[in-house]
């Protein structure tokens, strides 16, 4: 697949089951990731790649988390909680690791690890595995920062939830680029 294809065929999938990328795809999925557009060089990335028992860890971080963010969560909701990390067989954390810097505030430090997230999910579509990005509850909180034992400057900026598609994908939306871009010339 070339990069324009890539590019035009990424589809989220929330039904993912194994097979999970080999060792050397994730490998080369993070060398893809560490090419993000980076102001000052920064290396604002981090990432938490959980699966197996690790997706346990995660679901009892969740339920951790909820209860610090509300001490009288609905029961029924923390089950969703519970249950959420096993939508997938892997799940890649985002984590922007950001640093003061007199150029480059925090915003672009975030932003760089959300294009890192974007190669990352390109290059397990170019490998034939689905993904989807999500964030939700559990991101941009120091609670759930703590829950994964992150330092003080580091924020969950979203959760990849990736692996083998399930089912059909849905369609892709024919947008008409027209609609979204001001030409000036
Ligand atoms: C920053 C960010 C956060 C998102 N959070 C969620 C989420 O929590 N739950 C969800 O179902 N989709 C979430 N999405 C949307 C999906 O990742 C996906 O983009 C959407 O389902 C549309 O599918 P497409 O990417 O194939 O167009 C998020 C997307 C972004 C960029």
């Amino acid at each position: 697949m070339n990069t324009i294809d890539a590019l035009l065929t990424r589809n989220s999938a929330p039904r993912l089951t194994t097979p999970i990328p080999t060792e050397n795809q994730l490998e080369i999925a993070y060398k893809c990731a560490l090419r993000a557009p980076d102001h000052a060089w920064i290396r604002p990335w981090k990432f938490i790649q959980i699966s197996g028992k690790g997706l346990d860890k995660l679901s009892k971080a969740f339920v951790n988390t909820a209860k610090k963010l509300d001490k009288n969560v609905d029961p029924e909701i923390l089950k969703k909680y519970k249950e959420a990390p096993y939508r997938a067989p892997l799940i890649i954390v985002l984590v922007a690791d950001t640093k003061e810097h007199p150029k480059v505030p925090v915003i672009e430090q975030q932003l760089s690890t959300a294009t890192a997230g974007q190669n990352l999910l390109l290059a397990f579509h170019e490998m034939g595995f689905g993904g989807i990005w999500r964030t939700g509850k559990f991101s941009f909180n120091k609670e759930i920062s703590m829950e994964l034992s992150l330092k003080e400057n580091e924020i969950v900026i979203g959760y990849l939830y990736i692996g083998t598609v399930e089912g059909k994908t849905k369609r892709i939306p024919e947008l008409n680029s027209k609609d979204f871009v001001i030409t000036w010339e």
